[in-house]
């Protein structure tokens, strides 16, 4: 790998940033100062340090964040904030993107990555990771709503759900595992049962709870288990 891509995909240096940290010589492969952006080196087999702090190679990046409303689950837009603005310095990389998306209005667990085979796997119809969301309704969760979420509900416009594991937690809350991601799945599950969604909020994914010490708007690396726990899910 080119030695200023391997900086800019580990650290949080742009890689033209990157490309002069090289060029100022702060940059070492083994104990040899390289200047040269383009020299090729392999991560696996060679150390490499920047400014004297040696460069701890991951190849991919698994991020879990509490995302809180007002964020767009996108990479980048013009006018509205996404959910990679929420990505402190010491955790960004180029290439990270949300996968799966929540609604801007939807608060809760957002699994960030820059492993596109990964993501893919949890996200295809057939290994789809199961998602948990509380939903808190304008109305009270009545039997018959259950039953038909349960059943596996037709949208309104003939679409039909899956059965959905779901129960009452409150008077007003329900607590709901999919295993699809239609569009506004949720909230449009619970139009068609004549109810409506007032907040949502994704609490798990498989069986990977959201940390309840991430305030909104904080993220932190998955640990190993809990990417051993989404992985295995899958086969
Ligand atoms: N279902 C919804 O309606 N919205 C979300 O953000 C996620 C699931």
């Amino acid at each position: 790998m080119r030695l200023d891509k391997l900086l800019g995909s580990q650290t949080d240096l742009s890689r033209k940033e990157a490309r002069q940290v090289i060029k100022d010589g702060l940059v070492s492969v083994g104990d040899v100062v390289i200047r040269d952006p383009g020299f090729s080196v392999d991560p696996n087999a060679q150390s490499v340090t920047v400014a004297g702090t040696p460069l701890e190679f991951k190849e991919h990046l698994y991020l879990m964040l509490n995302k809180p409303e007002g964020y767009i689950s996108a990479t980048e837009d013009r006018t509205q904030k996404t959910v990679l603005d929420l990505v402190p310095p010491d955790l960004y990389r180029d290439g990270l993107f949300p996968a799966g998306r929540l609604d801007a209005d939807t608060t809760g667990f957002v699994l960030l990555t820059d492993d596109g085979a990964f993501a893919h796997d949890i996200l295809s119809p057939k290994h789809h990771v199961q998602k948990t969301y509380i939903a808190t309704l304008a109305e009270p969760v009545t039997g018959d709503c259950l039953r038909q979420v349960r059943g596996g509900i037709e949208l309104k416009d003939g679409t039909v759900c899956l059965p959905a594991d779901v129960r009452a937690l409150s008077e007003f809350e329900a607590e709901l595992k999919l295993v699809e991601g239609k569009y506004h799945q949720v909230k449009r599950m619970f139009a068609a049962a004549g109810n409506k969604v007032v907040a949502l909020r994704r609490t798990a994914m498989g069986d990977v709870p959201l940390d309840p010490s991430l305030a909104p708007g904080e993220c932190r690396e998955l640990r190993k288990e809990e990417l051993d726990a989404l992985r295995k899910r899958k086969n």
